[in-house]
């Protein structure tokens, strides 16, 4: 079924978007700080969203399809494992496209509660869900998931929570901010204090595959995923007055064997110099700006991680090729 898209239902939005001063500090300190890095969270504003919509279309781009094959073919066993009247809580949503072919197994939800950091982006797509569905309460958050994430107050404890994380999104982080975000998804799970059923995390990840796929999927032949790296400085340039000038950057992204990741980097063609809101940034020419960490994991390496921060496994499903897995945990 396609999303319709508008909705005319009332639906309150919790506003926690990060302010200017916040991409205004962090981007500085990211461009000084040696090697040079920026957070890939700030990838995602309206434009760097549609541009990931785009991503996620392309041949070579497997996970988005490779992971909805695994939701549409597994939909009734994660809906049976999952049960009755679940609030789903969904990190980074995006466009929620994955969200339908949960919502369209599941038994008598409770409430969606979509959290993204992309303002507009999140509330279009709450705004498809919330008429689709029509009723199921729908209470999009507009937060960063890194800081305090804050439910909306709507009884929610009366229901068992699921958190939904796809997309490999984990990934983004290194090992120690993975254990953080795991253990403050278990501590949300908690907070369903009034009821028997245990907290369950439904999350896809991205597994360990040749670097020739991996590469293609993170260069790929349109030029896509470039344009939503370099996005990046066009942001930058639209919400802090710089003056970054894109043909002087390349986007790069290659893997990284022993650590399991792909790195992608914004690479400074000539040595040049950068004002961004009045300060100076120096480039040399070749110096690389790391942009986002996208690891790769084993079934067996992520349930061990996740076993050391609050969370058991329940069910793991893969796709014919091993390419990624969707895991259901369950709170400890
Ligand atoms: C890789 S995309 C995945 C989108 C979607 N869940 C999917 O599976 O296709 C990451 C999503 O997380 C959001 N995001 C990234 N960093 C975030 C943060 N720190 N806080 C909240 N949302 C974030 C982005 O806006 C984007 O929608």
């Amino acid at each position: 079924m396609t999303a319709q898209p508008s909705d005319s239902r009332a639906m309150p939005v919790t506003d926690l978007h990060p302010k200017p001063a916040d991409l205004r500090n962090e981007v500085i300190s990211g461009l000084r700080a040696s090697p040079k890095t920026l957070p890939c969270k700030y990838f995602y504003d309206t434009e760097g969203s549609q541009l990931f919509d785009r991503i996620c279309e392309l041949e070579e781009y497997y996970p988005t399809r490779t992971e909805i094959g695994i939701l549409e073919s597994r939909s009734k066993d994660i809906a049976r494992a999952i049960g009755e009247k679940a609030v789903i809580i969904e990190l980074g949503s995006g466009s929620s496209i994955k969200t339908h072919v949960l919502l369209d197994a599941l038994i008598n939800p409770a409430a969606y509660v979509p959290i993204d950091i992309s303002r507009d982006h999140l509330i279009d797509a709450a705004a498809r869900i919330a008429s689709r569905y029509a009723d199921l309460p729908v209470w999009p958050v507009c937060a960063d998931f890194n800081g305090q994430l804050e439910l909306p107050e709507h009884g929610l404890d009366d229901h068992p929570h699921l958190i939904f994380f796809p997309g490999s999104t984990i990934g983004n982080f290194d090992q120690k901010g993975r254990e953080v975000l795991l253990r403050k998804m278990a501590k949300i799970c908690r907070g369903a204090t009034r009821t028997e059923s245990p907290g369950r995390l439904l999350i896809g990840i991205d597994l360990i595959k040749d670097r020739g796929r991996l590469e293609r999927a993170y260069n790929d032949s349109s030029g896509v995923t470039a344009e939503f790296n370099l996005n990046l400085l066009q942001r930058i340039n639209r919400e802090l007055d710089a003056n970054f000038n894109l043909d002087h950057f390349v986007h790069d992204a290659q893997f990284n064997v022993d650590d399991s990741r792909i790195e992608m980097h914004i690479e400074s063609r000539t040595q040049q110099l950068v004002e961004i809101d009045g300060e100076e940034i120096q480039l040399g020419a070749g110096e690389r700006i790391c942009t986002e960490l996208s690891h790769k994991f084993s079934i067996e390496g992520f349930a061990h991680l996740a076993e050391h921060s609050g969370w058991t496994l329940a069910e793991s499903w893969t796709d014919p090729e091993d390419l990624f897995a969707v895991l259901l945990f369950e709170t400890l």
